[in-house]
């Protein structure tokens, strides 16, 4: 074992009674609105990133401006949402829009996010190789307590092989990520939650006298998401995280998979586990308003960009977009791969209400416009929803 810096300098210990500050300060139940009892969570997701969650030159006065991410965060919090999820990218998907590449950092966005809102949950999304635990633990703390105990933390394994190179080294196989992710976590876990030091010796990890003060202000941790759907990310997810996100085609299919997603983490890991899905939403007056609004995103589609993420996709980099690379190619171009919603505000009410039967507890969604249809949403569909039952 290796002579720690304390043994070499001759350090005097810590001393093991932390200030009680440094305690969590209050139970997430109570702090966090992903873990409140509205009926259909609803959240919004990429207001971080260029052109959001469509690749497509339509129309709009989406920019990634701070001011402009912050009126969106703000307008969503006042709304009532629930949950603010951005995109962690590193460079863009290429094409005439390089997709996704002007972009804030994710942890960075959160803070300020969290300082500009009220009530909603604001979560940072993280591509675990990319960062040390150590760091990780401590920028999510901070968000944590800049929020109240609103934050929540997207893990994600770093799919996309062109951004991964950017870091120098070479990304890891598929499952071994999620075995790197396991381990990873379990460090930001102990971070969180243990009093004193403690070490690690694992198969990523080698760490002595390891501390981490404050703990987070929710306890007994943040919110966890994450959204693999592939037999090793379900395995991450049921055994480890809050939420899982998943987009699949038919309702029929997310009943599927809610189902079995939920009762693995019951049966094999004695815990709770809650599935929420992704897509564009786009509501307007009329159902011909609406699916234009859709036809026009896909007619002026930066095919480049969508080819360019069908390629990575489609070389096996992520197992979960396989469906959607062979069948919905549109779904990229309008939504990410994600699931649609098209219609007036009476049948995206619907629609929320048929995902919620099949086992979707919440929708974080993008909006062509997000700023101003926003404000559509809020007038039209949230009434709605209420009414529906789905939200009080
Ligand atoms: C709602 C949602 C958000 C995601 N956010 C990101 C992201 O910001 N950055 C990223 O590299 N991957 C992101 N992913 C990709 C997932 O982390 C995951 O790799 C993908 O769903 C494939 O699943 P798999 O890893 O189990 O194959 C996201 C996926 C979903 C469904």
């Amino acid at each position: 074992m290796t002579v720690t810096a304390n043994e070499r300098l001759g350090l005097a210990p810590t001393d093991p009674r932390p200030p009680a500050e440094t305690r969590p300060a209050a139970d997430r139940t109570e702090t966090n609105p992903l873990f409140g009892d509205q009926k259909m969570k609803l959240g919004l997701f990429g207001s971080n990133c260029s052109y959001g969650l469509i690749m497509s030159h339509a129309p709009s006065s989406y920019e990634i401006t701070w001011e402009h991410t912050k009126e969106i965060a703000q307008r969503a919090d006042r709304l009532g949402f629930d949950v603010l999820v951005p995109v962690a990218r590193w460079k863009g998907f290429g094409g005439s829009t390089n997709f996704n590449g002007n972009c804030f950092e994710t942890y960075t966005w959160a803070a300020g996010v969290a300082e500009a809102t009220e009530r909603i949950a604001v979560a940072a999304t993280s591509h675990l190789p990319t960062m040390h635990p150590i760091v990780a633990a401590k920028q999510a703390t901070t968000v944590d307590r800049i929020s109240g105990g609103r934050f929540a933390l997207n893990m994600v394994m770093g799919w996309v092989p062109p951004e991964m190179e950017m870091f120098g080294s070479e990304q890891r196989e598929h499952d071994e990520r999620y075995a790197y992710g396991q381990e990873w976590l379990d460090f930001v876990n102990k971070l969180w939650t243990e009093e004193g030091t403690f070490a690690i010796h694992s198969k990523y990890f080698d760490a002595e006298l390891l501390e981490a003060y404050p703990k987070p202000h929710q306890g007994p941790r943040p919110a966890l998401i994450n959204a693999g759907n592939s037999p090793s990310g379900i395995e991450f997810s049921a055994r480890n995280v809050d939420f899982n996100f998943a987009s699949l085609d038919t309702l029929e299919n997310i009943k599927g998979y809610t189902t079995k997603l939920k009762a693995k983490a019951r049966e094999e890991y004695q815990r709770e586990i809650h599935a929420m899905t992704y897509g564009l939403v786009v509501c307007r007056d009329t159902e011909e308003e609406a699916k234009r609004a859709f036809q026009q995103v896909v007619d002026e589609g930066d095919w480049g960009a969508a080819g360019n993420v069908i390629k990575i996709a489609g070389s096996g980099a992520s197992q979960s977009f396989d469906h959607a690379v062979k069948e919905m190619q549109e779904r990229f171009i309008a939504g990410w791969g994600g699931y649609p919603i098209v219609g007036t505000p009476e049948q995206v009410t619907e629609e929320l209400g048929r995902l919620n039967e099949a086992g979707m507890e919440g929708m974080i969604f993008g909006l062509i416009d997000y700023n101003e249809e926003l404000k559509y949403f809020g007038e039209e569909v949230m009434p709605l929803l209420k009414q529906a039952g789905l939200r009080h």
